[in-house]
């Protein structure tokens, strides 16, 4: 469950609690006033034009960032009063595909995907099987030695996306993953997410991308000017996207053109994986 109470972020502010004194900055704040729920194994879009403040809400969800005011609650816990190590160990269970993708550039894309496995400890044997598998329904079967910068951009979102995703993590958040991808991986991209949804994980994507609201209308949190707008507190309203109501209640039905059943995601086939839990 993710909860947003009376948010508020500035940057360069010091997180609140950091010192006495501190009179805050006079810039103003970039996130303001944001209150809403989030259930678990939701699926949520997060819309908003540029600089509204979409990257800087997911930063927050993944706990790289503490609010200035307010609380932040991510999987149970209350980000403001946390520990540094207990936030450090509640990021392992965020997956993140971020905007510019992050990628370490001495490692090839198969160690970029294998790392969430290594430090959660999975023997080399077991992962190098799903690690395999995941880089080859991402399309990158041939690449699994290349290095990032060997990679196009759309390659390196599919690495990205594929680390995010190997270790089954109980909150995904996704920067705008598909800025890099054709329409047909787009949609691979979605489905996948879809997959993920479906075994537990609560997903929130931020995008720009009208056709993919389109295919999988879900609850959308819509951000103007580093505010909520069209959310009254809670739950965000169910389905804003054109083509009707659906919300989490009534799955959309198959859009025509998903993908195959075959084409399922690996994340619902790979089994005696147990999911880490909300
Ligand atoms: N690290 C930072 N330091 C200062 N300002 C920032 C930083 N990151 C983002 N901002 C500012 O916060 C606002 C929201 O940015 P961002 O969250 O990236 O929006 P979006 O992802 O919707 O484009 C922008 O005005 C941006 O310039
Ligand atoms: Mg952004």
């Amino acid at each position: 469950m993710l909860r947003f109470t009376g948010v508020g972020l500035r940057y360069g502010a010091p997180a609140r609690g950091s010192g006495p004194g501190f009179a805050g900055g006079a810039a103003p704040e970039t996130l303001r006033d944001l209150t809403f729920t989030l259930s678990e194994g939701s699926f949520t879009w997060l819309l908003g034009p540029s600089g509204a403040g979409k990257t800087s809400v997911l930063r927050l969800m993944q706990c790289v960032l503490r609010p200035t005011r307010g609380e932040v609650e991510v999987l149970g816990v209350a980000v403001s009063r946390a520990r540094r190590r207990d936030l450090a160990l509640l990021r392992r269970r965020i997956g993140a595909v971020h905007q510019d993708f992050r990628l370490l550039p001495h490692l090839s894309a198969f160690d970029n995907v294998a790392l969430p496995l290594r430090l959660a400890g999975r023997s080399e044997s077991v992962l190098r099987a799903e690690v395999a598998e995941l880089l080859a329904w991402v399309g990158l079967a041939g690449k699994q030695h290349a290095l990032p910068a060997e990679l196009s951009g759309g390659e390196q979102q599919r690495v990205a996306i594929a680390r995010a995703v190997i270790a089954r993590p109980a909150l995904l958040v996704a920067d705008e993953p598909t800025g890099n991808l054709d329409a047909a991986q787009a949609r691979r991209l979605l489905a996948l997410l879809i997959e993920l949804n479906r075994i537990g994980t609560t997903v929130v994507v931020a995008t720009h991308n009208e056709e993919l609201l389109l295919r999988h209308p879900a609850p959308v949190l819509r951000l103007e000017a580093g505010r909520l707008v069209g959310a009254a507190g809670a739950e965000p309203r169910p389905a804003e996207a054109p083509g009707g109501e659906p919300g989490r209640d009534a799955p959309a039905p198959a859009p025509a053109g998903a993908p195959p059943d075959d084409a399922r995601a690996p994340a619902a086939r790979v089994s005696g994986f147990r999911h880490a839990g909300a």
